[in-house]
């Protein structure tokens, strides 16, 4: 099985960035672990601040992987142009987010991605990227 996790803007600053909301691992130390404990599981890391590498990237490999975990960010509440490369792919997409997006400001509150996913995880922490992993083991 091959998953694709990716992870949009800002989020290379794990570990770094507003501790209080997204934690004080890095997302190298997390994939580790994630790898650790799916040694079965093909599992690629993509990040990128730029709207158009997210979409390029999930074009690479969504005719070929069996599962997209993506954080897109701050995009996820603004981006038409990642929605319409979710819903061109075959790869199924779930969306997770670190923080509960939902206890946050109101701009949070509204995914344009949502929609062309399978599902959305939101709230737990770095786990929310093993709980979308997971997913796509019982599917
Ligand atoms: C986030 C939530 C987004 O609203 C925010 O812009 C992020 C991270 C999360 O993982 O909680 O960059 O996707």
């Amino acid at each position: 099985m091959k998953i694709q996790i990716i992870n949009g803007p800002n989020l290379n600053l794990l570990g770094v960035r507003e501790k209080s909301i997204y934690g004080n691992s890095s997302f190298d130390t997390y994939l580790a672990e994630l790898r650790q404990r799916y040694p079965a599981i093909q599992i690629e890391y993509y990040q990128s601040n730029v709207e158009g590498e997210l979409i390029n990237k999930l074009h690479e490999i969504g005719f070929s992987f069996d599962g997209v975990v993506m954080n897109a960010g701050a995009y996820t509440h603004t981006s038409v142009a990642i929605a319409d490369a979710i819903a061109a792919i075959n790869t199924p997409v779930i969306e997770v987010h670190i923080s509960n997006v939902y206890k946050r400001e109101e701009f949070r509150h509204h995914s344009m991605l949502a929609a062309s996913c399978r599902g959305v995880i939101a709230g737990f922490g770095l786990d929310s990227y093993r709980l979308g992993l997971e997913s796509f083991l019982n599917s």
